[in-house]
């Protein structure tokens, strides 16, 4: 069956936006990617799913790696930019910097970076699967750089900061969970 774009079911995950950063026949651009997860402590791996008509996908698959810059709570629009048209028309890094967005240049792949996202990761690519409409690529991590800025959450095709902590249950709580679990240990 499927659980399509916009769907109440869909709605209820929560995912980072990644803004991935890629050069090659497309020349340098930059998409809004919310399926991007980070998939391996040992080595750093990262799983983006890029539809297959995206410029990016082409980009990616011809020089085999990419940026991954998570959105920061500051980068909204730059979201919105990204994720609003296609680098087969749109040249959106020069766009997202007449808007007054800043990029630097990758130190170990051959991509612009986003300035002041919550956490910028260079990857090459490892592996690649296609999906139906989309690819999952798979990319070792092998450059990152850590902002300070707290990431920008995507739930129900809106923008959330997170700003709060729910409390832990309490140390009575607690003890009665570790003996229910105890009691259930297999012999
Ligand atoms: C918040 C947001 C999240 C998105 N997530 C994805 C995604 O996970 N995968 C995908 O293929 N497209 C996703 N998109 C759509 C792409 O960003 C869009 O198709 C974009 O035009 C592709 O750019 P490109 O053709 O320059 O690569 C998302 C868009 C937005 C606004």
């Amino acid at each position: 069956m499927d659980l399509p774009w916009g769907d109440e079911r869909t709605r209820k995950f929560v995912t980072n936006v990644g803004l991935i950063t890629s050069d090659g026949p497309n020349g340098p651009d930059i998409m809004a990617c919310e399926w991007t997860h980070h998939i391996s402590y040992t080595p750093g791996l990262i799983a983006i799913v890029v539809k297959k008509t995206a410029a990016t996908n082409a980009n990616i698959k011809k020089t085999k790696e990419f940026g991954v810059n998570l959105t920061s709570t500051e980068q909204m629009v730059m979201s919105s930019i990204a994720g609003g048209s296609t680098g087969k028309d749109i040249d959106k890094i020069a766009a997202l910097k007449e808007l007054g967005f800043s990029f630097y240049n990758a130190k170990k792949i051959k991509t612009v970076m986003v300035e002041g996202a919550a956490l910028n990761i260079e990857c090459t690519l490892v592996n690649e699967i296609e999906l139906h409409t989309h690819t999952m690529f798979i990319g070792e991590v092998v450059e990152t750089h850590l902002s300070g800025k707290a990431s920008l959450a995507f739930h129900g095709g809106k923008y959330w900061k997170l700003s709060e902590q729910l409390p832990k249950p309490s140390d009575k709580e607690r003890d009665h969970m570790t003996k229910v679990i105890e009691k259930h240990t297999k012999k």
